[in-house]
């Protein structure tokens, strides 16, 4: 609370009109009382999306539609998460499989489900040079970017005011050591794509998120981490409408978690980003994982424009990499010792997300970036 005024009084509202900061002030300290009374639940402490949003944060899951029938998995689903995404069901493929004939039915039963149980959505993806139509690989240059933008138009419009955040491009950058974009069809329309789809998208729904999201971008010194950040810086300082990046944070022993990820959170943050894990599971089991998994759990709970976690799952056997076990439940759907691990994280609690809400519209283009940006050789240094 202290935080609050603090902020509160040093705003050049609070300067100019000092009788209304106060009234304000006064307020906002009534209003952090109530949401601690709520906070402090039944539940606070004993689930993850309990104990998450207690930091002010949110806990999700992929989510496969498919699965809502069975009752372990919903079960779990229900009790532990406040965010969903669809493991598939609003992909392209799946959206609009013939062009222009759009198909909602199972990405409007999650959200239904979502909405039913309290829980938000993370819209997963708009574009992406995977799960595309068929029909869409006898289109390339305007036609293609033609179809392409009316997709994103469509299914952000549909979805207007459902949807939390959207990762409204997946995947756009190489995996070798250039920090270039990936050879794809959607990049052969123009280099420009990738902004033509975050205005498309903050058109037909101005109420969401809008994100970047790719994998092998956790480790600082890599980089792919490097051209992401380049581009993000980019589009932050020309006002193209980006909010937030996503870290898809799939580890195995071919890309461990890095022990400079807290180091990447913070920079991107720096940018005047949100940053989110959006797809993690960590290959392995017993004590090794756990410490990973506590140790992204913090490192997101540090930065204080984290805005949540997702894991890519619920049981190992729901994994997309069921044979590396990496999710928080057996088979069975008992809690292993990573979900210990990230509850027991979650619980010791971080910095807090910042007072004010983020701005949904266009950022001026005037502004600095909030922090200096890094020269040539990205710093090695641990958190
Ligand atoms: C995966 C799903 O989990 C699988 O069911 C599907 O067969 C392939 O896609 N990066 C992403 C996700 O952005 O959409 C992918 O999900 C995993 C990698």
């Amino acid at each position: 609370m202290d935080k609050v005024l603090a902020r509160g009084s040093g705003s050049a509202a609070a300067r100019s009109r000092p009788r209304t900061a106060v009234v304000a002030m006064v307020a906002g300290a009534a209003v952090v009382a109530a949401t601690i009374a709520v906070a402090t639940s039944a539940s606070a402490g004993t689930t993850l999306g309990a104990s998450a949003a207690e930091q002010g944060r949110y806990f999700g899951t992929a989510v496969a539609v498919n699965k809502l029938s069975d009752s372990t998995y919903v079960g779990i689903l229900n009790r532990e998460f406040n965010m969903v995404t669809a493991e598939n069901e609003m992909k392209w493929d799946a959206t609009e499989p013939s062009r222009n004939q759009f198909n909602y039915t199972n990405g409007d039963r999650l959200v239904a489900h979502a909405q039913a149980n309290g829980m938000r959505v993370r819209g997963h993806a708009l574009l992406w040079h995977q799960q595309q139509p068929g029909w869409t690989g006898s289109l390339s240059g305007s036609a293609l970017r033609e179809a392409m933008l009316n997709h994103v138009t469509q299914v952000a419009t549909h979805y207007r005011g459902k949807i939390y955040s959207w990762d409204v491009v997946n995947e756009a950058f190489d995996d070798g050591n250039n920090g270039a974009r990936r050879n794809s069809n959607l990049q052969q329309t123009g280099g420009d794509w990738i902004e033509a789809a975050f205005r498309a998208a903050r058109a037909a729904d101005p109420g969401a998120k809008l994100c970047y999201n790719d994998y092998n971008t956790d480790n600082w010194s890599w980089a792919k981490t490097q051209g992401v950040y380049n581009m993000v810086r980019d589009f932050k300082s020309r006002g193209v409408p980006i909010d937030c990046v996503g870290f898809q944070s799939h580890f195995n022993s071919g890309s461990p978690y890095p022990s400079n990820y807290r180091t990447t959170l913070q920079n991107f943050a720096a940018l005047g980003v949100d940053v989110q894990i959006t797809e993690l599971d960590i290959e392995g089991s017993g004590s090794s994982q756990a410490t990973s998994y506590g140790n992204v759990t913090r490192d997101c709970l540090a930065v204080a424009r984290c805005n949540g976690i997702t894991v890519w799952g619920i049981r190992d056997t729901d994994s997309w990499r069921a044979s590396g076990t990496p999710l928080l439940f057996d088979g069975s759907g008992n809690k292993k010792q990573a979900y210990t691990a990230v509850l027991n994280a979650l619980n010791e609690g971080g910095t807090p997300p910042p007072t004010t809400a983020p701005p949904t519209s266009t950022p001026p283009t005037s502004a600095p970036p909030t922090s200096t940006p890094p020269t040539s050789e990205p710093p090695t240094t641990p958190p």
